[in-house]
């Protein structure tokens, strides 16, 4: 098994250096909804030879007329291509479009870009090695239309030796593509760690300019006071070196003077529609030593400067 491992990922390798020689790479795409025409759009952009399957008809016909090919089965599609990306609603249906496939799949790279938990990743990959698939599981953080963007993060966790073969391709749907490890169930843990972020500070935020719309406060003249606070909360919250991250070590008064300094923006004269002064890092952010694992991930370093 290991030695097929190995084989197999040699295979892959001198694979991705064909793509960097300027060779096309056969790619099928198993989901046409909203993100699975915008997954099988990059690779036709660029010139990849991409099939496509869906189970309503219709959907791929203005891709199909501008190339790529329309698979009537999962099976026809399967068969068209060694690089298999699936995006569908959710990992349930992922099992029942592959699990009737039998060995089809075999020796095949299955990249799965559907949305799920850990838990599920991590049985897919399970389910993936019984069959001798290369499985890579993915999350997107981007909505469609972030497709084929040169900041557009995507998440890859699972065999490192399968993402490095197939890095060239999977770097089209997104620049800021990014390895985080071999568990397979890593890439939907960020996704989740993610979007509970993501869904918090919307929260938090509306709630924000709401509370001000009573007072007639218009977006425009809040926002900059949100962006600084915004800023601050990770600074604040996150300490290198800990497990959690969280600065628990700190004392209430210390904790107190990590907060923002009390210089806030100044009120402006109503026709200064200029945003305040830049934020004033927190004490804690000058005590940072140089990020190191796992902080020092792309993807860390990639949100921090963001
Ligand atoms: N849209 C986004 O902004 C976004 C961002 C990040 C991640 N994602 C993830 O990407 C995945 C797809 O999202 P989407 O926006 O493309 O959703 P969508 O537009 O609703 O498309 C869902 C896809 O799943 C297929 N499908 C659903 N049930 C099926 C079944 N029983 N058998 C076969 N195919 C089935 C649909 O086929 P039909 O066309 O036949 O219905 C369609 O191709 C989701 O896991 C989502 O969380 C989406």
């Amino acid at each position: 098994m290991t030695e097929t491992i190995s084989t197999l990922a040699q295979e892959r390798q001198e694979h991705g250096a064909a793509i960097e020689g300027g060779q096309r790479t056969a790619v099928t795409v198993l989901g046409f909804g909203m993100m699975g025409a915008a997954l099988a759009t990059a690779f036709v952009s660029h010139g990849h030879p991409t099939t496509v399957w869906n189970r309503s008809a219709g959907k791929t016909d203005g891709l199909v007329a501008r190339g790529a090919r329309l698979a009537r089965t999962v099976a026809e599609a399967v068969a068209a291509s060694e690089l298999i990306v699936v995006c569908v609603s959710t990992y349930e249906v992922v099992r029942e479009l592959l699990d009737p496939l039998g060995d089809a799949l075999a020796d095949r790279t299955l990249v799965n870009l559907t949305t799920g938990t850990p838990q599920q990743a991590r049985e897919l990959a399970a389910w993936a090695a019984e069959r001798r698939v290369d499985n890579l599981d993915g999350a997107i953080m981007a909505i469609p239309s972030g497709i084929d963007q040169p900041d557009t993060i995507l998440l890859y966790s699972g065999h490192a030796a399968t993402f490095q073969s197939h890095r060239s391709m999977l770097e089209l749907l997104g620049g800021g593509t990014t390895y985080l490890g071999a568990d397979a169930g890593l890439a939907t843990l960020y996704d989740m760690a993610l979007l509970s972020t993501m869904y918090a500070l919307y929260g938090g935020f509306l709630h924000a300019l709401a509370l001000v719309g009573t007072a007639a406060v218009d977006g425009a003249t809040f926002v900059p006071y949100a962006d600084r606070i915004l800023k601050e909360v990770v600074s604040i919250s996150w300490r290198p070196g800990r497990r959690d991250g969280r600065s628990r070590s700190r004392t209430p008064s210390k904790r107190r003077s990590a907060r923002p300094k009390p210089t806030r923006p100044r009120l402006r004269h109503r026709r200064d529609r200029s945003p305040p002064d830049p934020p004033v890092r927190s004490a804690c952010a000058s005590e940072r030593s140089p990020p190191s694992s796992p902080e020092d991930r792309p993807i860390a370093r990639s949100l921090r400067s963001s």
